[in-house]
């Protein structure tokens, strides 16, 4: 079977799923949707995607700007099996409506809360949950991060307590509009949306989690401290990630000394769009003190969901009913 896929919202997010999609050789892009005839709309169409116009009002403007479009979004929907919808964070609500009129399955971003589907995916904690699920959520950037490196220590040793902070990117590297310029702006709810959210996909998790947004756009990343239920070593911790898919090592002794090195590294590595979907962890900042882990990760937010969002594809039509074995399709394709 080879599973039909429309992208909804072909941004950060959505342009990157597209290309992973046309990667695989189980599911192919019959389409993309923008809302505005932009750069990304006319390299879309010289990539060989199929261009379909989100707001139907608008198809005028493509056609003035002489870009080839297939249609509307009832259009697109009408050709897939499931879309994946990529647009800006609270759209998902009116979007669910539209899929489940068209009878296709659906796929949400972290932007979206648990509650619109009542499913949320990563796929190392609970790809089986999911299996021939129609309607799911993959969560966001921070919670993949998150679960990443938690999961196998919660399946593995136990955990009696997370603390975590987010330290955040302000924005993309793309955003022209938004800030923070010059200030750190503290969430001052406690805890921060990660902790509820990392929840929905490893249920029974104690953690507590404090964010702060800070002027920088490559990557966010997260101070960690862990209770352990077991006492374990450093090396036994390493270990477990060692065996752990989409969890890298850097090190400070190796000149990776911040999230600006870890992006250089990205460049130099020449993956696409200097991406790095692994979750990195600075091998040489991970302690464990007494039974309490310490740690730090570097998510790069544009792309860390992105082989998430395959596996959860593979899932919800049951290409295979095993984790792993869908997780180690999507590295080879992509090249993780
Ligand atoms: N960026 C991240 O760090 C990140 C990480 C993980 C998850 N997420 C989540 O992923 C989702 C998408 O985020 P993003 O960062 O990719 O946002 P983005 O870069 O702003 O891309 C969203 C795209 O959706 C398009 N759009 C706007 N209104 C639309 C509509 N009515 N119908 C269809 N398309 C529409 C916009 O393109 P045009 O208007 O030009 O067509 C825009 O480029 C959100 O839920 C977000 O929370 C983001």
């Amino acid at each position: 079977m080879t599973v039909r896929v429309a992208i909804n919202g072909y941004g950060t997010i959505g342009k990157r799923v597209a290309d992973a999609v046309q990667a695989q050789e189980d599911m192919t892009v019959v389409g993309v949707t923008k809302t505005r005839p932009t750069f990304e709309a006319r390299l879309a169409l010289e990539k060989g995607f199929d261009l379909f116009v989100a707001i139907r009002d608008n198809i005028p403007k493509f056609e003035a700007s002489g870009l080839r479009v297939c249609g509307d979004l009832d259009a697109l929907l009408g050709k897939c099996d499931v879309v994946i919808d990529c647009t800006p964070g609270k759209m998902g609500a009116q979007n669910l409506d539209l899929y489940k009129l068209a009878g296709v399955k659906s796929i949400f971003q972290g932007g979206e809360k648990h509650d619109l589907t009542g499913r949320s995916f990563n796929s190392l904690s609970n790809y089986g949950d999911n299996l021939g699920a129609d309607h799911v959520r993959v969560v966001s950037c921070n919670t993949t991060g998150l679960t990443r490196t938690l999961y196998p220590l919660h399946r593995d040793i136990g955990i009696d307590k997370v603390y975590a902070t987010m330290i955040r990117r302000g924005v993309d590297p793309n955003d022209d509009k938004k800030g923070p310029m010059n200030s750190i702006i503290p969430v001052l709810k406690v805890p921060s949306h990660h902790g509820p959210d990392v929840k929905t996909v490893i249920p029974g998790l104690d953690i507590d989690t404090t964010a702060v947004a800070v002027p920088t756009t490559l990557m966010h990343l997260h101070s960690v401290v862990v209770k352990l239920r077991k006492n374990a070593s450093t090396e036994e911790v390493l270990d477990i990630w060692d065996r752990t898919p989409r969890v890298r090592f850097v090190s400070g002794e190796d000149g990776i000394t911040s999230t600006s090195k870890i992006m250089e590294m990205a460049r130099d590595m020449q993956t696409s769009r200097s991406d790095l979907m692994d979750i990195a962890v600075w091998k040489d900042g991970v302690h464990v003190i007494e039974g309490t882990l310490y740690y730090y990760q570097a998510i790069h937010q544009e792309s860390d969901v992105v082989p998430e969002n395959i596996d959860c594809i593979r899932a919800m039509f049951e290409l295979t009913r095993n984790n792993m074995e869908s997780i180690l399709k999507t590295n080879m394709a992509l090249m993780i």
